[in-house]
């Protein structure tokens, strides 16, 4: 039987994108639910053209109470029964309860090559670091924020010139190249590691 998956994001969804139409064929997963945070993201169409039913949950009216906004999130992918839970591109941390309700079944990308660079503003940073290589990783989720056992990773140069843009946009498209990857492995129970290129 096809793993359930749920993808949640808050942009334009182009990582999610690049998930749901990776799951066909003898794929071992299946798109069950987009959902996103903000009823305006460009992603929210790019789901329902592609018959994936989407939810939002807009986190602004539980400013200030995380597990409210946890809990009807909590009950949105509990109707939707999920195996495996994408995190693409999804602004809102979590609290331990929630990580330790869905740990084992939670993957996240993110674009720096971990342990490098987590949290925000990852380009800058490498940027100013002076790396000359930069790239994105997924990785399990756990209650350490962008930590947890390696499911892949894919590297780029970083180029004279680069601007935070011009470098996100080159490790972007990799993105989409490394994330069905994991995942397609992920959900046929294998966690050994990706390396790209
Ligand atoms: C990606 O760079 C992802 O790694 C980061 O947020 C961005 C989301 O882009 N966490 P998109 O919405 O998938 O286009």
């Amino acid at each position: 039987m096809s793993k359930r998956v749920a993808i949640l994001f808050s942009g334009s969804g182009s990582n999610m994108v690049a998930l749901i139409d990776s799951m066909t064929g003898d794929h071992p997963a299946r798109p069950v639910v987009a959902v996103c945070n903000n009823a305006d993201a460009g992603g929210l169409a790019k789901a329902e053209a592609r018959g994936v039913p989407t939810e939002v949950i807009d986190h602004r009216p539980f400013k200030g109470d995380r597990a409210a906004f946890e809990s009807v999130l909590n009950e949105t992918l509990a109707r939707h029964a999920p195996d495996i839970i994408c995190f693409a591109g999804f602004m809102r941390i979590f609290t331990d309860t929630f990580i330790s309700h869905w740990q084992g079944r939670m993957i996240n990308i993110h674009p720096s090559l971990l342990p490098k660079y987590r949290g925000l503003n990852t380009h800058a940073r490498a940027l100013e670091a002076g790396e000359a290589e930069a790239g994105c990783t997924v990785h399990e989720v756990t209650l350490e924020l962008d930590d947890g056992p390696i499911l892949g990773q894919a590297r780029v140069p970083v180029l004279p010139g680069d601007t935070p843009q011009t470098l996100a946009a080159r490790v972007l498209e990799q993105e989409h190249i490394l994330y069905p990857a994991v995942l397609r492995r992920f959900a046929a129970g294998d966690r050994t590691p990706i390396r790209l290129p």
